[in-house]
């Protein structure tokens, strides 16, 4: 079975789901010395066949996966019916259409099926800690399993549940924060503080990410006890991520000062560059994935119509870091 600590280089490129990650970048990671990722949520299960297929073309490397768990989370119908009614003119300013507050789960059994057919290196799951017999399934086909974690307490619990790897993300990260219970608001526990804690209980290889903008960081995280550091945003305006016109602007043309966490897009915390959209929404409920499929016209309406006032643009707090080009040469920056 892969290990994180047996990579040349201690780089994690994090899974990125909406467009950056690609199969090209996940095997550019690779290929670099590093664990490229798919991020398979929000995909068809055939779209990411396509995915394996395509990566396994482009690499000899180790390849990970990641899913989304879906939870029993019951968001409060009122509410979600309020917010939608409070969105209204934002999508009649857009000329589109909400979508329905409707719950799925991302083609759970299918995807778990193509990963354990497929067997790539990882699978790491985000949003939860899935059943251990979903847990002894991969370890059983040779295939990592790890899962993302945000406090001590949930570093225990998947570690107890089957998780022979985590990946301890921390609150500067950028994209959806991976806590389990979406209730909950997302501990702003520092990442080095996090990893020395989470490090002083467990064995298992971890990867630390969140805010990671150079190789500083790296080596603080590594000697905080991290065998490998997972970054996102740093690949954000690599060649091969496939991160939209409207988000790479964004991001290098110095327009946003920060970032903040909202639960404005997809009714649940995830970090992004403070726009407008952001600042009016900060009321939003709890209700993932009912708001994600409520905004997902608003919010492809918005990169379409070039609109940074409204777009979901994820973003770490290192997001003024990030540097275009080969994603082999930021690697190497990094480590
Ligand atoms: C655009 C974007 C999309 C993301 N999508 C996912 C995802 O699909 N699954 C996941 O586990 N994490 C996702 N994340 C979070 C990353 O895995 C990681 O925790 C984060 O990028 C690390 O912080 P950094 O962006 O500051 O490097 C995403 C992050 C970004 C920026």
């Amino acid at each position: 079975m892969f290990d994180l600590r047996e990579l040349d280089r201690s780089i994690v490129g994090a899974p990125m789901a909406g467009g950056p990650s690609t199969p090209e970048l996940a095997a550019a990671v690779s290929n670099a010395g590093g664990l490229g990722f798919l991020a398979a949520g929000y995909r068809t299960p055939e779209d990411l066949e396509e995915q394996l297929r395509s990566v396994s073309t482009l690499t000899g490397g180790p390849v990970g996966v990641n899913l989304f768990v879906p939870d029993s989370f019951q968001p409060e119908a009122v509410l979600l019916d309020a917010y939608r009614e409070f969105l209204r003119p934002e999508a009649a300013a857009l000329e589109v259409e909400l979508g329905e507050p409707r719950n799925d789960d991302d083609g759970w059994d299918a995807k778990l099926t193509l990963v354990l057919d497929f067997r790539p290196a990882v699978v790491s799951f985000t949003f939860g800690c899935p059943d251990p017999a979903v847990l002894r399934r991969m370890a059983g086909a040779g295939i990592l399993p790890m899962v993302t974690v945000t406090t001590l307490d949930e570093a225990e619990r998947a570690v107890a549940a089957g998780a022979r790897a985590l990946a301890v993300q921390g609150p500067d990260a950028g994209g959806h924060r991976g806590t389990f219970d979406q209730g909950q608001v997302p501990s702003a526990n520092p990442l080095g503080e996090l990893v020395a804690a989470i490090r002083s209980r467990t064995e298992v290889p971890l990867a630390a990410g969140g805010g990671v903008s150079g190789p500083v960081d790296v080596v603080r995280l590594r000697e905080a006890g991290a065998d490998a550091v997972q970054v996102g945003t740093a690949l954000l305006l690599s060649d091969e991520a496939g991160t939209n016109p409207l988000h790479r602007a964004a991001l290098s043309e110095g327009r946003f000062d920060g970032t903040s966490l909202t639960r404005g897009y997809t009714g649940r915390y995830a970090r992004g560059l403070t726009n407008r959209f952001i600042r009016e929404h900060q009321d939003a409920p709890a209700g993932y994935p009912q708001l994600h499929h409520v905004t997902a016209p608003l919010r492809r309406a918005a990169v379409d119509q070039r609109n940074a006032d409204v777009a979901h643009l994820w973003a770490g707090t290192g997001f003024a870091s990030a540097r275009p080009g080969p994603a082999v040469e930021i690697i190497q920056s990094l480590a």
